[in-house]
């Protein structure tokens, strides 16, 4: 689904990515973790066709998209990658649906059918009784789905997550989590998701570590693994990792709901 070959990318004289090969298959579920400024963003933002690398391949879904001009890659991101961010970013003047619905129309989908598709996947994220309602009308969780509902419109084949569920609190974290795996059982999508949240990693199918602009190891099948990660850990990983100050002002504003 996804192959990347020997990704370089330098902002000035910092060298970001300094040479990263990774294959991901269709329908997984990969999570990068790393210390801030490792490069991940970047890097998702790559892979995402939001950015491009200095040099390297990235072949996504059979596509060489460093060859495609800016109309052909805008099209292409349009319907076949779909993002979701820490922070929801919807649009504060539109309702919930019309969320979901602005990329459909960016994809050429007529009203009818994205007001359908918008529906039903409020429906399956178990918010249909929320579809006219303005993002400050919604809890934090609530409008980290419809974000996630809105990178979902156009049925893309891959979606990127930076940090999604960092502004959550930890029962809204965890029902967005188990969301991904179900989507990718029922749509075969394929989720690449940066996260500090240690147990979210630990649930993904594979976990890649990025430090210092490389990738630095795999962990494989986490079956066998999690008991003795399990004992191992002395903190819980509540403690250290989504709980994150500058969650703090959306989380307080979500408080009185
Ligand atoms: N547009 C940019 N211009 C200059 N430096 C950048 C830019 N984007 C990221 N960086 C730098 O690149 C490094 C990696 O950033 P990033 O990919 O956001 O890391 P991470 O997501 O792992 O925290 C950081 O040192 C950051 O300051
Ligand atoms: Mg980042």
């Amino acid at each position: 689904m996804i192959d990347i070959k020997n990704i370089t990318k330098s902002f000035g004289s910092l060298q970001v990515l300094k040479g990263i090969d990774l294959h991901i298959d269709k329908g997984e579920v990969v999570s990068i973790v790393g210390p801030s400024g490792a490069g991940k963003s970047t890097l998702l933002q790559i892979i995402g066709t939001l950015d491009s690398p200095d040099s390297g391949e990235i072949m996504i879904d059979g596509v060489d998209v460093r060859r495609l001009n800016q109309k052909k890659l805008s099209d292409f991101r349009n319907r076949n990658i779909g993002f979701v961010f820490q922070f929801h970013q919807l649009l504060p003047e539109f309702t919930a649906l019309e969320n979901i619905m602005i990329p459909a129309f960016i994809a050429g989908m007529s009203k009818s059918e994205a007001k359908k598709r918008g529906m039903e996947l409020l429906d399956f994220m178990g918010l249909a009784d929320r579809a006219k309602h303005k993002p400050n009308e919604l809890s934090g969780g609530e409008k980290q789905r419809v974000a996630v509902a809105r990178a979902l419109v156009n049925n893309p084949a891959v979606v990127l997550a930076d940090e999604p569920s960092g502004s959550l609190d930890s029962k809204n974290k965890a029902e967005l989590h188990q969301l991904f795996f179900d989507l990718r059982d029922k749509t075969g999508q394929t989720f690449i998701i940066v996260t500090h949240d240690e147990q979210l990693a630990s649930i993904t199918d594979r976990t890649i570590k990025m430090r210092d602009g490389m990738l630095e190891k795999e962990t494989e099948p986490k079956a066998s693994q999690d008991a003795e990660t399990d004992a191992e850990t002395e903190m819980p990983a509540s403690q250290n990792s989504g709980t994150e100050v500058r969650t703090d002002a959306e989380t307080g504003s979500e408080s009185g709901k």
